[in-house]
């Protein structure tokens, strides 16, 4: 495929309304949990993302057979007769390891490649092995691939996490809904993806309670009594904070829609702190702005603290904001790889260690700059949409990650913004 880049003309302002995709960061996880039960599952609210394909492709490697109308996918698991999901396909996707605890439930076994190195820090999977391990899952490494089996079966037990990992939560559920007796799972993950997912097992046939608190309860019960089911994915909190980001930028007013206000509490507490004035109905969010932004601080912090995720952005808000902001990144290391980037654009920023102090400045340049990760590479077309003069973002593959259809939005609301073959220009 012609390698691509965003063009995006600065000065410009976002206003009008946007829909929410449906959120990648579940819906990659409820398409794996379609396998613990077997026949024909829909699921709804799909987004077109790359990350998606790239989940498909792991599910057909199994044998699964999946087609797609328009947002939905359908994903028939019956002919699933493998448990291997090799390294080319985890290495494209790191989310591919949460194909783990689901070929466990289902097969008692799996051959999963062992994720490489991230971008965004270590991202290491020692809690996912662990929890499994107490359930009694044993691992052995052959040739790169963690070979998981389960010679006693899966027993109920009692894991603390050390963090609460999403990730680790996530597999850790869908394995122990189907381990003899019951599990709890303390300093569980409570993100809004973690309850999507509790939602559509316990639809499966599966039982658990407390998901979106910090003990998860799983009363285990026989994979026999899963059956596929037709779920609606929630909508996505960051890419719903990304587009009211851009409406703080400019002014706004900007409209989500398709989006729980809950789920993104803290990043609009943020947003009213520096400034803007937001509203809320029962599915969508509006930022709007008359007067200059405010600096603020922030850490990031699992939900319901302020997302990682959503660090990049809020990063550039207090770029252009009044005084000094000071951002803190503790959930994943090497996150500020888009901080060097903005620099490029003019943005006064000096990091150490995991802080980040942003002096905010009166206006960034358009400057070519490259997305370090999708969430930067979203906040640098913002970035350019508010500059002054041209923005080029380089590897835009890592936006077409996780934002569907994110120049077209950008459009809709306004933006001079596009997309343009590499060679072209
Ligand atoms: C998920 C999201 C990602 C989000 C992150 C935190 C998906 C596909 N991705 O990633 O967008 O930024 O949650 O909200 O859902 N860790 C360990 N050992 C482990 C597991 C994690 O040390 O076994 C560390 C990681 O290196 C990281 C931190 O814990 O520093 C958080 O990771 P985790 O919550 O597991 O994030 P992911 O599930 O990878």
């Amino acid at each position: 495929m012609t390698e691509e880049i965003i063009i995006v003309e600065g000065n410009g302002t976002l206003q009008g309304d946007v829909p929410i995709a449906g959120a990648k960061n579940s819906a990659l996880k409820l398409m794996v949990a379609t396998l613990l039960g077997q026949g024909t599952s829909v699921l709804s609210n799909i987004p077109r993302i790359s990350d998606i394909d790239v989940m498909i492709e792991v599910l057909e490697r199994l044998g699964a057979k999946v087609s797609r109308e328009d947002h939905d996918l359908i994903i028939d698991t019956a002919p699933v007769n493998s448990f291997e999901t090799p390294y080319d396909l985890v290495s494209k996707m790191r989310a591919s390891i949460s194909v783990l605890g689901p070929l466990i439930a289902r097969f008692g076994e799996a051959h999963v490649a062992m994720p490489g190195g991230c971008q965004i820090g270590a991202r290491k999977i020692d809690m996912h092995l662990a929890g499994l391990e107490a359930l009694g899952v044993e691992f052995d490494i052959d040739h790169g691939d963690l070979v998981a089996t389960t010679p006693h079966g899966l027993r109920g037990t009692h894991v603390t996490l050390e963090f609460p990992s999403v990730g680790a939560t996530e597999n850790l559920l869908m394995a122990s809904v189907v381990a003899k007796g019951d599990t709890i799972i303390e300093n569980a993950a409570r993100e809004p993806e973690i309850e999507d997912l509790a939602d559509i097992l316990c639809e499966m046939g599966a039982v658990v309670e407390g998901a979106g608190s910090s003990t998860i309860e799983v009363h285990g019960v026989s994979i026999e009594d899963f059956h596929p089911v037709h779920h609606r994915t929630v909508g996505d909190r960051i890419e719903a904070g990304t587009f009211l980001v851009g409406g703080a930028l400019s002014g706004g007013p900007v409209t989500v829609h398709g989006i729980d206000p809950s789920f993104l509490r803290m990043a609009l507490l943020k947003l009213r702190t520096m400034g803007c004035d937001v509203e809320c109905g029962d599915d969508w969010i509006r930022v709007s702005r008359d007067k200059p932004l405010n600096s603020t601080d922030i850490q990031t912090l699992p939900h319901p603290g302020f997302p990682t995720d959503l660090q990049a952005q809020f990063l550039l808000l207090a770029a252009v904001a009044d005084g000094i902001s000071v951002i803190t990144e503790n959930v994943f290391e090497n996150r500020f790889m888009f901080a060097s980037e903005l620099m490029r654009m003019g943005a006064d920023i000096m990091m150490e260690d995991h802080h980040a102090l942003v002096r905010g400045i009166d206006a960034l340049e358009g400057a070519p700059v490259s997305a370090t990760d999708l969430r930067a590479g979203a906040a640098l077309v913002l970035a350019g949409v508010v500059a002054e003069g041209q923005t080029r973002v380089y590897h835009i593959e890592h936006i077409d990650r996780g934002y569907e259809d994110y120049v077209g939005k950008l459009r809709s609301l306004g933006a001079d913004v596009r997309r343009v073959a590499k060679d072209s220009i």
